[in-house]
């Protein structure tokens, strides 16, 4: 048997926008503090970070909206704040949905389009396009005001997307949309991102972002201190170990606590979750149960699983991990 040839690295395309050293303040106050960003194409990259980070900040420096006090944006190798023709490369999906009520889909999918100079004669098929790229092909004369939540956030997609972007930017996606419609719109931002575009978004959703994004970043206080692709960053800062998730049927008391901690436990959120991280994993969630259930603490239910984004998230935040 003759070995597989290893494929050569793919040459990596340039990239779509690039932040390089972004610094910004508001009223003294600093929110950006060097933040360095580049997208390809037909990449997702997920914005994560607590309220209050920068992100939509980092976002308005990178559609030109606010000129950054230091540091620069190339979008298509223009600077958005100063070439505003640079913009056209851009599309916005504002966390408000931003569309017209009483219009229908394809009438508000229309009206951005002369917005953004496409071509009288190119309407109708960039129309058609944006709607069947966004699958609201089926809703195009409906009145927004009509439409569900998932409906009505794939139609600001289309509205965003009709002049042919090279470079997607979603606030928030999925808010005010319903687990089931939340799967359309990530399969509406994977086929964009197949057909070559740069998506950008930021999520609270680490679930989604997780699942979805090519690459994440995490903002805190305006500085992007990690980065890389979701699987990766979650093996390098847990390796092998497994979280033990107990979950006990009712708040325990001080003593219980300390006996919790003593078994290297720590709180989580929810007072009655405990988590550690375990090489042994199952093995190890065995003999926990076990000790616990002797010191009277029986647990509910002891889950095994593997680290997740929202884990590492939480050690970021708390810096516990890339201070
Ligand atoms: N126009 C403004 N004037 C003054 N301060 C502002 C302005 N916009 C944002 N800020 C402040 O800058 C900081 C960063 O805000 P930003 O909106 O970029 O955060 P964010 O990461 O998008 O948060 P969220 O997750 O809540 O949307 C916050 O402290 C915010 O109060
Ligand atoms: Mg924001």
């Amino acid at each position: 048997m003759t070995a597989e040839p290893l494929s050569p690295e793919p040459i990596a395309a340039l990239p779509i926008v690039t932040v390089s050293g972004a610094v910004h303040a508001y009223g003294g106050q600093p929110v950006l503090r060097g933040v360095d960003l580049a997208l390809r194409p037909g990449e997702i990259y997920a914005l994560l970070g607590p309220n209050g980070a920068g992100k939509t900040t980092l976002i308005r420096v990178l559609c030109g909206r606010i000129r950054p006090d230091g540091g620069a944006v190339l979008l298509n190798g223009r600077d958005p704040a100063r070439v505003p023709a640079a913009r056209a490369g851009l599309g916005l999906v504002p966390q408000e949905i931003a569309l017209y009520p009483n219009l229908t889909v394809a009438e508000n999918v229309e009206t951005f389009a002369v917005l953004a100079d496409v071509p009288r004669a190119g309407l109708p098929s960039a129309v058609a396009r944006a709607l069947a790229l966004t699958r609201t092909t089926d809703r195009a004369h409906v009145p927004v005001k009509h439409l569900s939540g998932g409906y009505r956030r794939r139609a600001n997609i289309a509205a965003a997307i009709v002049h042919e972007p090279s470079l997607l930017i979603l606030d928030e996606p999925t808010v005010g949309v319903d687990l089931d419609a939340r799967e359309a719109v990530d399969a509406v931002i994977r086929g964009l991102r197949d057909l070559g575009v740069a998506v950008l978004m930021t999520t609270h959703d680490l679930d989604q972002a997780g699942a979805l994004a090519d690459r994440v970043g995490f903002l805190r206080e305006g500085e992007l201190v990690l980065e890389g692709r979701p699987r990766a960053l979650i093996a390098e800062a847990f390796g092998e170990r497994m979280e033990i998730q107990v979950h006990l049927a009712e708040e325990v008391d001080a003593a219980g606590q300390d006996r919790l901690a003593a078994e290297g436990l720590e709180p989580t959120g929810r007072a009655t979750v405990w988590t550690r991280l375990d090489a042994d994993g199952y093995a190890a969630a065995g003999r926990l149960d076990q000790r616990l259930r002797e010191a009277g603490l029986a647990p509910r239910e002891i889950r095994v699983r593997e680290p997740s984004l929202a884990h590492l998230f939480t050690l970021v935040a708390d810096r516990k991990l890339a201070a």
